[in-house]
This record gives C-alpha cells, structure tokens and sequence, in this order.
C-alpha cells in the first residue's frame, strides 16, 4: 500500500521534488501491449487512439511495443495502416508524424485463431523479438478486447504458450473488458480460470466508467469540499436519481448485445459503480484496497424492492424518430431474432441499508435510443420544512438538486429557488454550473487513455476487484429471474418505447408510484 500523502510545507518544501506527489506524470516503464481482437469496434474506435494518445502526451517509453492479434491474414504494415487510420480518425490529440513514426517501429501482427497453439507461439515469438530488438524488457499487459466466450481459450493459451510466465522481475498483467460473466456463478467461473493462471494483483478488469475524469470527480466533489458532505444523507437528500442515456440503437453489436440486454451490458457495472462512489463512505485512502473496500461495503448494503413487478422497468425500442430521422425499431435491426426478448432499456429502485441513506431510494436507468445522450448522478434534496411564502409564490419552485453531469456536458449544477425580480416575493428555480470547457484550460483524457496508462503502470484502484463484480452480479441476479419467469410464464414482454422518447410508461408508472418524476433531461 502506497503511503498516504500530507501535503503542507511542514512535510514537503517542495511537493514537485516529492517523489510520490501525484501530479508529476506517471510514465510507463518498458514494455509491450499486446491486443486481442484487435480487429473490433473497441480496439479501432478506442484503445489504439488511446495508445497513440499516450505516446502522443509522452507517457510511453519510447520503446513501446504495440501487438495486435486476429484472426486476419495481415502483414505488420497491414495493421501499422489500419492503426494510423484509427488514430487519425479517433485520437484526441492532435496528430504528430514523428509520435506517430515512432510508434509505429513497435507495431507487430499475429494472425491467428484462439484455438491455434502456433499462433500462440507465433506470439511468444514476437514478444522475444520485441524484448530484443525494442528493449521491452519481458513485460507485457494482454488486453482481451474479444467476446467473453473466448476468455478462458486465450487465457490457456497464454498459460501453454508461457507468455503469462514472467521471467525474473519482469510482469504479465492481463486486462478483461467486460462484461465479467453474465450471472453471479458465470463470474465466479470465469474468474477461476483467471486465477488458474495469473494472480489477483495481474488481473485488471475494466469499468471504462471509472476511467472518465468527471466520474473521479465525484470523488473531489465530495471529500475535498466541506460544503456538501453535511447534507450527503438521509437527513437532508429526498432520493437519488442515476441516470445513463443513450440516443444511439445497437448499430452494428446485435452479436454481443442481444441476449444481454440493458441491464447486463450497464446497470450491473457501469451505474452500480456510480451508485457506489456517490453513497460510501470516504476512503481512509484512495489506494486500491482502501478504495474497493468503502465500494464494497456499499454493494453489500444495497437492498432490492420486495415488488420487484412494481420496481423495475424493462423496455425495448420500437422505431420512431431521432433527431430529425426515422430510425427503426429493436426488432428490426440487423441480426436481432425477430421476437427478441432483449431490454434495451432498465430501469430500478434501490436502497442502501446504511444510517446514511436509509429510507432513501437511489433510482437508476439506462437506454439506448433515447431522447438525448446524456449521464447524470442527480441528489435531490427535501424541500424546506416550512415555506414563509404564499402558495402562489412558491407554484414554481421545485426541490433543491446537486447533479453531477457525467458526460457529455461535464461539469456540475446546483438547483436552488430565487426570487424573481419584481414586487412580489415570487420564488422560482434557477441553477448554478460549473463547466469543465469553461474553468479548465486542458481537455479531458478519454476514459481508456487513463485506464491503459494504470495497466501499464502497475496502478489498480479503478479497476473493480472480483468482489465487487460478484456483489454487482448477486444485486442483478434475481432481478434477471424475476424477468425470465415473468417472461417464461406470463409471457411478459419488455414494454415497448417510441425510438427518441423517454423510455417505456412503466417506468414512468414506477415513479409514480412513489409521488416522483424522473429528471426531464
Ligand atoms: C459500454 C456498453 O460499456 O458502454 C455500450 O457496452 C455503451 O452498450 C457504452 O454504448 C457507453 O459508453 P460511453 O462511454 O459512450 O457512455
């Protein structure tokens, strides 16, 4: 554990002289990345711009070996160009020919299948030539950018090939995208498989969420203010809304997505993580193990609605029209069975049996073809208890909000009441925001710049360990059965939602049902 850092000139004079001072960038030491299904939407529209955004920002020794391996019958220069027009197409920072021309010394291809031993030796191979030719000194992170089907195949392979093997004080370290199984005792196996081969501190499973700068900064939010913690509670916050909406459909992801659904794909990690990090307690650190454990204790604490009919809301899209465009519905996309039972949207009530929030509900949803892109975490307060105001002039005052606005606007708004201007004591909503664009000068790193640079470097804590993933699966789980059976013996189907709207009425009804509205976003 890395020891807590005072700041203050008491113990350090100068912080930059500081070796563990935190904003000194961390560089990653030798090494080489080797990416599996490299030929996906992920690795093209994200994790090779993210690579070359590190080396672009200087956070890639120059060494750096980049692998990619698929099944396709390319060249080195092959993949080199297929990289160059992802990072030409997707890298946010601008593009740099001698970044790029470095880089790209270090691109190798292994084509290959995940059951072909000699592709495996073929990259064992490659890896030895790069650890001479690059100097990448043996270390190497796996990064499965493929189907879950096939994590237990490449993790074996990795095993026969002795690529998982370091040699003397060198490291393997193997990412896992998500999602980490699709139940509780799915997860439990897959994780066996990867201990049967790599330890627990090798295991880096992602939650690209946890990877966005504004998703940290809930954390900064707050327990570096003493402004909102005293009323970050049952005392003060009414409930809780998280919300992640989608305007996109399923594009070309009918393989992965159908079967899945909503809540499988996002609601089991991406909102319980932000579930988590809004209600726990503070970290005695923000260490790994310190860190996972306040989330844990949070996961553990979540209790399901006892009317899970009531509770919950599962819709699918039916076609409607986006922005201007008619766009067509769930059933109709391509390679989706035409009577799909997959929800492409998830809605829940939660609560957190903690004298913090008891009593207090936290609801989440999720979708996709929804009427605007938009990720938020709202609290909304109480109302005051007594209004010295006639009714009137309080008609158009709502509840007081604190909404920490994930993407794509960043930033934060507080909702309060105002007078109006005038004669009358007319009070009436208004907000205050702070916006990332206007207070900061740098732009945000994408989520898998972040995340990658931390695999490289060794640097777990955004990274969710296998108990939390398990906690996430157990709070899913019976939500899933309630809906098989409903679906197996009542025929239930997810309710169906205009493309562009807000989602099926069920949800609506859900709120409802406690006297609330969601946020008209
Ligand atoms: C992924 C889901 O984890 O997150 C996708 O599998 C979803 O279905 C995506 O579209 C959204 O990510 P972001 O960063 O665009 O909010």
């Amino acid at each position: 554990m890395r020891p807590r850092s005072v700041p203050g000139p008491e113990r350090s004079p100068n912080p930059l002289r500081d070796p563990r001072d935190r904003r000194l960038p961390r560089v990653a030491g030798p090494c080489a990345l080797v990416i599996f299904g490299v030929t996906g939407d992920l690795a093209r529209g994200k994790l090779l711009p993210a690579v070359y955004d590190l080396a672009n920002r200087g956070l890639l020794p120059p060494s750096f070996g980049l692998v990619g391996f698929a099944r396709r019958d390319w060249a080195h220069e092959d993949f080199a160009q297929v990289t160059y027009q992802a990072v030409k197409e997707h890298a946010r920072t601008p593009f740099r020919e001698d970044v790029w021309r470095q880089l790209a010394e270090g691109v190798r291809f292994v084509p290959g299948q995940f059951d072909d031993d000699a592709a495996f030796d073929s990259a064992a191979k490659t890896l030895e030539e790069l650890d001479a030719s690059r100097g990448t000194g043996g270390n190497h992170a796996f990064y499965l950018s493929v189907p879950p089907k096939f994590f237990p195949r490449v993790v074996q392979q990795l095993r026969r090939s002795g690529l998982s093997e370091p040699v003397g004080d060198s490291w393997r370290r193997i990412v896992v995208e998500k999602p980490f199984g699709h139940d509780l005792t799915s997860a439990r196996k897959l994780n066996a498989v990867m201990h049967d081969v790599f330890p627990e501190e090798s295991v880096f499973r992602i939650d690209h969420y946890l990877g966005k700068e504004t998703v940290q900064n809930i954390l900064a939010l707050r327990f570096a203010n003493s402004l909102f913690e005293p009323v970050w509670n049952r005392r003060y916050v009414d409930h809780v809304q998280i919300t992640m909406a989608e305007d996109i459909g399923i594009g070309g992801r009918a393989g992965y997505y159908d079967g899945i659904g909503a809540a499988r794909d996002v609601l089991q990690n991406h909102l319980l993580q932000l579930l988590a990090l809004t209600a726990m307690e503070e970290p005695v650190s923000f260490d790994a193990r310190a860190l996972r454990a306040e989330k844990e204790k949070v996961l553990s604490a979540i209790r399901l609605p006892a009317d899970l009919d009531a509770y919950t809301a599962r819709g699918q899209y039916a076609a409607g029209w986006q922005g201007g465009v008619q766009v067509p519905g769930y059933l109709d996309e391509q390679g989706i069975a035409p009577d799909s039972q997959t929800e492409t949207y998830a809605a829940v009530r939660l609560e957190v049996d903690t004298r913090r929030w008891a009593g207090v509900p936290f609801y989440l949803r999720t979708g996709k073809r929804l009427g605007r892109r938009v990720t938020e975490v709202a609290l909304i307060f109480q109302r005051a208890p007594h209004l010295p105001f006639d009714a009137t002039e309080t008609a158009e005052l709502g509840q007081n909000a604190l909404v920490m606005r994930i993407q794509p606007d960043e930033g934060v708004t507080v909702r309060f009441g105002s007078k109006v201007p005038g004669a009358a004591m007319e009070v009436r909503d208004v907000t205050m925001d702070f916006a990332y664009g206007e207070s900061f000068t740098e732009t945000s790193p994408e989520a898998y710049e972040r995340l990658m640079l931390d695999v490289l470097v060794g640097d777990p804590p955004l990274f969710p360990r296998q108990e939390e993933v398990e906690l996430s699966w157990a709070i899913l789980d019976p939500i899933e059965e309630h809906w098989a059976r409903r679906a197996a013996e009542q025929r239930v189907r997810p309710d169906p939602y205009p493309a562009g709207s807000w989602g099926p009425l069920s949800a609506e009804a859900m709120m409802a049902l406690d006297g609330r509205v969601w946020r008209r976003l």
